[in-house]
């Protein structure tokens, strides 16, 4: 039986991979801090899903996961779990933006070596990034500079890979119906996000179909953010891209 290893498993994206990849057959280990809804999740499935309850920007816990991937043949890492934080940058405290780094940068790279060391053809890695990734987000510019850092790794390691059967792809969802905006604007008044607005579960039956194929190196989800980000990277300015992107601004 193929095994997945999910994190931020309990709810949004992730928990969405995880129902579908446990449709698929896979055996899944559900990551995140939640630990009363990563049991309600697995408790649902039923068979030999399971949780582990990690904070990973905790080095302990991180390091407990790390050390899961070594000992533990997966199949299939998907590093889900993150956050954004929509703020002016010098409204936001040092340790916050470090926090965020963390998890959304440094988890994920160690997540990524861990899994790769014992990675194997066959073997697949998904990193979830952002449609902001290309796009730079004055006040979200820590967040969507964390997400530029996972793209660009994440393609970088695509081609590394690609040669020993190990599928690598960086996935770009555009805006999506999960707790993820008010978590982002927990600091300040509630701003439903501007844009077309897919439910998880398209940007995940998206994933999958491009983990079948196993060719892509990057999936931007939803369609419409196809269009936008290929209108907005190609045709604009980048002068005319940050400005529109600040104008149309959650977090200014
Ligand atoms: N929603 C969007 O519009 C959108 C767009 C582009 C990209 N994304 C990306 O999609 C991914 C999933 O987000 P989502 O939209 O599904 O939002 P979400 O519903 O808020 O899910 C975030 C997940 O990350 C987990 N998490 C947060 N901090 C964690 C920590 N310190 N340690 C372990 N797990 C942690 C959360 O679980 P616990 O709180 O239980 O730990 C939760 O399961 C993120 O990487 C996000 O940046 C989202």
């Amino acid at each position: 039986m193929k095994k997945a290893l999910i994190t931020g498993a309990s709810s949004g994206i992730g928990s969405v991979f995880v129902r579908e990849l446990a449709g698929q057959g896979y055996d899944v280990t559900c990551v995140a801090r939640s630990e009363e809804k990563l049991q309600g999740l697995t408790k649902e499935l039923g068979g030999s899903h399971r949780y582990i309850r990690a904070d990973l920007t905790d080095a302990n816990d991180l390091a407990a996961i790390c050390q899961e991937l070594s000992d533990s043949k997966y199949n299939l890492l998907v590093n889900n779990a993150g956050y954004g934080i929509y703020d002016h940058f010098g409204n936001i405290p040092l340790e916050k933006v470090h926090h965020l780094i963390r998890l959304n940068v440094s988890a994920l790279v160690d997540l990524s070596h861990a899994f790769l060391k014992s990675a194997s053809s066959g073997d697949a890695l998904i990193n979830v990034s952002s449609a902001l990734s290309l796009l730079p987000y004055p006040g979200g510019a820590v967040y969507s500079a964390t997400k530029a850092f996972v793209t660009n790794f994440t393609e970088a390691l695509w081609y590394e890979y690609k040669d020993q059967g190990i599928y690598v792809m960086a996935l770009l969802p555009g805006v999506t119906d999960t707790n993820f905006h008010h978590v982002a604007m927990a600091q300040r008044d509630y701003q439903a996000p501007s844009g077309p607005s897919y439910p998880p579960e398209v940007v995940v039956k998206e994933a999958l179909a491009a983990l079948q194929k196993r060719k892509s190196s990057t999936l931007i989800s939803g369609p419409k953010y196809r269009f936008l980000t290929a209108l907005a990277t190609r045709l604009m300015s980048r002068a005319q891209m940050i400005s529109m992107m600040g104008k149309g601004s959650a977090g200014l």
